[in-house]
């Protein structure tokens, strides 16, 4: 689609930057806040790159209000962080922690006060260990009565002043690395357990946007899913096949439960066949149907491109994990699909494939299959970045990659999209995951590494500024 005229973006768009509790927050073990899976999981030797953990992270805990005092400088409207469960439920259910009720009370009030609309996150991966203990959290569903109960303490306690929540952060990928590749906790290889698992996910998420709707009825809600767009590797047939199969596993198997209330037809048939579905019991069906959201939050990084996998085919590669360009191995499921190399795109460092289009597409896709409003809960590129002796971080390559995004955006918007915000990922640098402290997002560096917690000062990259331009002229800066 080719316009003539483009429109600018909503006056009342969400300008936002996001973050996650176990990534910035540190403090781990301090004012009675319980483990979470994480917590034991990165110091398991060979689980995270050079075995960094969020034991400190970025000191956000301690120095929340410097990271607010910057946002507001930067002219942010909206800041999407989650809250740490068991900071909350120290052993996931039962005595409610008050000081960490208090912390995120702080946290929320402090953005307010700078005219920051707050954007929370009920789960961004730290089930508290307690519940893994006492029943495996996710393989249970005894989980959906404690999510239900914990959920419900934030609504009561945020709902007058919190309108947008995100309910599960990227169910689809944690539930991957949790059961397929064993790269997440509880680190196990199981297709079954895998469906399962995410199954009883599905259903707490629709357990809480019904209470959500009684707790909280003027608010939003959706779940933040990890879209990576599928495209075939060609235009022979057998690819075109393996990237439908690719769209329905990877892609539709979340989105239509989320948005239509109903798993996908033609993978839930093949699923049966293999003994791998979910096991559904009385009133399963009649609960997803109570969980449709208000917008489909979108976390996009890139495109996956699919061909065909035969059934002794591909079933698990290598994930590059340490930025060495060029590492990242073919992964898949045989006789589904397997990934390979869009040679039409550039990657980053970490082999993942810059595609902005892409991120139009999948907007396109979202929106004309479920007629949602799109809120972009997450997108950013993580590289490495150098600081300057002069306290200086030039990462024009983000505001590259930025800029690129935006851009796309704005086309998807006058193409027809809903789209009522945009939170780069990340506002500071953050821990990644797997990948240490070496894969920065931020528009603030932080003076730390994996092993050494240095100073962590806070510095402004060069995007900082530029993101700045961007919120002021709501997007004119973009067709300068
Ligand atoms: C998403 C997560 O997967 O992408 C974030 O919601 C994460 O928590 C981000 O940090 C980037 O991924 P990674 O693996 O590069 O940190």
């Amino acid at each position: 689609m080719l316009h003539q005229q483009i429109k600018p973006f909503r006056p009342d768009f969400l300008w936002g930057s996001a973050s996650a509790a176990y990534q910035i927050e540190g403090a781990w073990n301090e004012d009675g806040k319980g483990p979470s899976v994480w917590d034991l999981f990165t110091k398991i030797e060979g689980k995270t790159f050079k075995g960094s953990n969020g034991d400190v992270a970025m000191d956000h805990y301690h120095r929340y209000k410097e990271d607010v005092a910057l946002m507001a400088e930067m002219g942010l409207k909206a800041y999407r962080f989650s809250v740490s469960w068991p900071r909350i439920y120290p052993s996931g259910s039962g005595e409610v922690n008050e000081a960490g009720l208090q912390f995120y009370d702080n946290l929320i009030n402090e953005l307010l006060a700078h005219g920051i609309e707050p954007v929370l996150t009920l789960y961004h991966w730290d089930v508290p260990q307690a519940l893994m203990d006492d029943y495996g959290a996710w393989e249970s569903r005894r989980i959906i009565e404690d999510f239900d109960h914990y959920c419900t303490t934030l609504f009561e306690r945020f709902g007058d002043r919190v309108k947008y929540w995100v309910s599960l952060n990227e169910q689809n990928y944690n539930t991957n690395h949790g059961f397929i590749t064993a790269m997440h906790p509880p680190g196990v290889k199981d297709r079954k357990r895998f469906y399962q698992a995410n199954h009883h996910a599905f259903l707490a998420n629709a357990k809480v946007i019904d209470s959500f709707r009684k707790y909280v009825p003027n608010g939003k809600f959706g779940p933040s899913f990890a879209y990576s767009p599928a495209y075939p590797a060609s235009s022979r047939p057998e690819d075109m096949l393996a990237f439908e199969n690719a769209e329905e596993f990877t892609n539709n198997w979340w989105l239509d439960v989320y948005c239509r209330g109903e798993y996908p037809q033609i993978p839930l048939q093949y699923l049966k066949e293999q003994g791998l579905a979910p096991e559904f019991e009385e009133g399963d069906l009649e609960l997803l149907l109570k969980g449709k959201p208000d917008f489909v939050g979108v976390n996009y990084y890139q495109t996956i491109t699919y061909d065909f996998n035969p059934l002794d085919g591909v079933a698990e590669g290598r994930m590059n994990t340490t930025g060495q360009k060029g590492s990242n191995q073919s992964t898949g499921v045989p006789g589904l699909y397997k990934t390979t190399p869009n040679p039409n795109l550039e990657t980053s460092n970490w082999d993942w494939a810059i595609d902005p289009i892409g991120l139009r597409i999948g907007l396109r896709r979202i929106t004309s299959r479920y007629g949602l409003p799109v809120f972009i809960t997450e997108n950013g590129l993580g590289e490495f970045d150098k600081l300057q002796p002069d306290d200086t971080i030039h990462d024009d390559y983000r505001i590259a990659y930025l800029k690129s995004h935006l851009e796309q955006c704005l086309q998807a918007v006058n193409d027809g999209v809903d789209l009522i915000g945009y939170c780069s990922w990340s506002f500071t640098d953050v821990l990644s995951w797997l990948n240490g402290y070496q894969k920065r997002y931020g528009f603030v560096y932080i003076d730390r590494d994996e092993t050494d917690a240095k100073t962590l000062r806070r510095i402004k990259k060069d995007s900082f500024y530029w993101y700045q331009e961007v919120i002021r002229t709501n997007g004119g800066k973009l067709t300068e």
